[in-house]
């Protein structure tokens, strides 16, 4: 069975109470328990992290390329600032998806660069928590080694 690991970046914590006309009213939590249902009826196995620091997000991918064969991120606000975290998700040879509840596109400046997007296989934005579904089809899917073009 694949295994996946599913990491949100700062404030998603808050989710439910965050900014709700934007991310909605579930709770990470009620999101969570939908996933691990999907994931179940997908046969794939899933676990979750959440933190709100950007060093735990980096160790998260880089113990998962030992234990999963593929990991979601919602790196959050990290997604526009962090090359450590690129970095981290070239250095490591498992399936990276870049996920966020809202599309960053058609929001402000500051969040039309994403630091992640050129380095994961695939970027799944706009859906709300179906983006994290989607991606988690893909996993269901796709080959054990998709091709990854990055420069
Ligand atoms: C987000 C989009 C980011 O720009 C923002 O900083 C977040 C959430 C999303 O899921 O829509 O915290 O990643």
């Amino acid at each position: 069975m694949k295994k996946i690991l599913i990491i949100n970046g700062p404030n998603l914590n808050l989710l439910g109470q965050r900014q709700p006309e934007l991310y909605g009213r579930q709770t990470l939590q009620e999101i969570n328990k939908d996933l691990e249902r999907l994931a179940q009826s997908l046969k794939l196995s899933v676990d979750f992290i959440q933190s709100n620091h950007e060093g735990e997000l980096i160790s998260a991918l880089q113990r998962a390329a030992q234990e999963y064969h593929g990991a979601i991120i919602n790196a959050a606000a990290y997604t526009h600032t962090s090359l450590a975290l690129r970095d981290t998700i070239l250095a490591i040879n498992i399936p990276v998806i870049e996920v966020h509840l809202t599309n960053p596109a058609g929001r402000e400046d500051f969040r039309q660069k994403s630091y992640l997007a050129g380095a994961a296989v695939g970027l799944v934005a706009g859906f709300g928590p179906r983006s994290y579904e989607l991606a988690l089809h893909y996993f269901s899917e796709s080959p054990a080694s998709p091709l990854r073009i990055s420069i």
